[in-house]
């Protein structure tokens, strides 16, 4: 199905769009709403047959998928897989970054494996994937580009360092290139999920949450993914309750901070 170009602002319509992440949970959700307005999506990740399931999803909702088997962090190949991308959706609207790495990290466990897998996916890849877009964007003067954080940035918890450095870091770049690039039409929107009910959330054993921090739908949070995309936002959290707690954990001193197990 040939997606229509609906000629609105580039904060209203999504008409062409690349998801890096897409085979599961929010990426996949993000791909499943754009293709109900008839979009076309680029769906990026490694999982083949996922990504085909997600594929035909989009296809039933009215979309159009193209879908690139593709690992983040075979950087060498993300100039020509974007390029290919962009050609085949004749532009590019929107791009969203969902590709995440969490690995469970044990008590008495110091990986650097672990760590390195999670730069690699969280920040790297959103680094090799988005600097293409941003300069695409650039010389269109139009565009938005979505990159998902975490409120796990906001602090050093002792629970999983590497993941927490990753985001920190990736919310400091998709900062700087917001300001870079904003005075030339194009849009950076960092979105800081709390608990969302996906595979990256069930694996990590986060099931007990506190009462009013219960995990989200991975549609819900798509859907407000989208409404910060269409609006133009800078930087929120979502759902907004967890910027209160961003706010909480934020004026704990570091030496009580050290005692919590969050
Ligand atoms: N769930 C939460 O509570 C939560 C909270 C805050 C932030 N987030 C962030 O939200 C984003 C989406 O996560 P999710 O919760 O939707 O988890 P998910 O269902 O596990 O999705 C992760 C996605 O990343 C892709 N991915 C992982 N490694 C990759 C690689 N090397 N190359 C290409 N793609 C790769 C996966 O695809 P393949 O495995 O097929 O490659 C999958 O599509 C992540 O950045 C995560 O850190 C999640």
């Amino acid at each position: 199905m040939s997606a229509p170009w609906c000629g609105f602002s580039q904060v209203a319509g999504f008409a062409r769009a690349i998801v890096v992440g897409a085979s599961s949970g929010i990426g996949a959700a993000v791909a499943k709403r754009l293709a109900r307005e008839g979009a076309t999506v680029g769906l990026v990740a490694r999982r083949a047959e996922r990504l085909e399931s997600v594929g035909a999803e989009v296809e039933a909702a009215g979309g159009t998928a193209v879908l690139v088997e593709h690992d983040v962090t075979d950087y060498d190949s993300v100039p020509a897989a974007f390029d290919g991308l962009v050609a085949g959706l004749g532009g590019l609207d929107l791009i969203v970054y969902a590709a995440g790495a969490m690995p469970a990290v044990d008590e008495h466990e110091y990986a650097f494996e672990k760590d390195r897998q999670m730069v690699e996916v969280n920040l790297l890849g959103a680094m090799a994937w988005l600097n293409p877009a941003a300069a695409h964007m650039e010389a269109a003067r139009s565009g938005v580009i979505v990159g998902i954080s975490s409120i796990a940035g906001e602090r050093g918890r002792r629970g999983n360092p590497g993941y927490g450095a990753s985001k920190a870091a990736l919310t400091v770049w998709l900062e700087g290139l917001r300001n870079k690039a904003d005075r030339y039409g194009v849009r950076v929107v960092t979105v800081k999920p709390g608990f969302v009910d996906t595979e990256m959330f069930r694996s990590a054993g986060l099931e007990g949450t506190p009462p009013g921090l219960s995990p989200i739908s991975a549609d819900a949070c798509a859907a407000k993914i989208l409404a910060m995309a269409r609006k133009g936002a800078l930087s929120g959290f979502v759902p907004r309750r967890w910027g209160l707690v961003a706010m909480i954990i934020s004026a704990i001193p570091s030496w009580l901070f050290r005692k919590t197990n969050v």
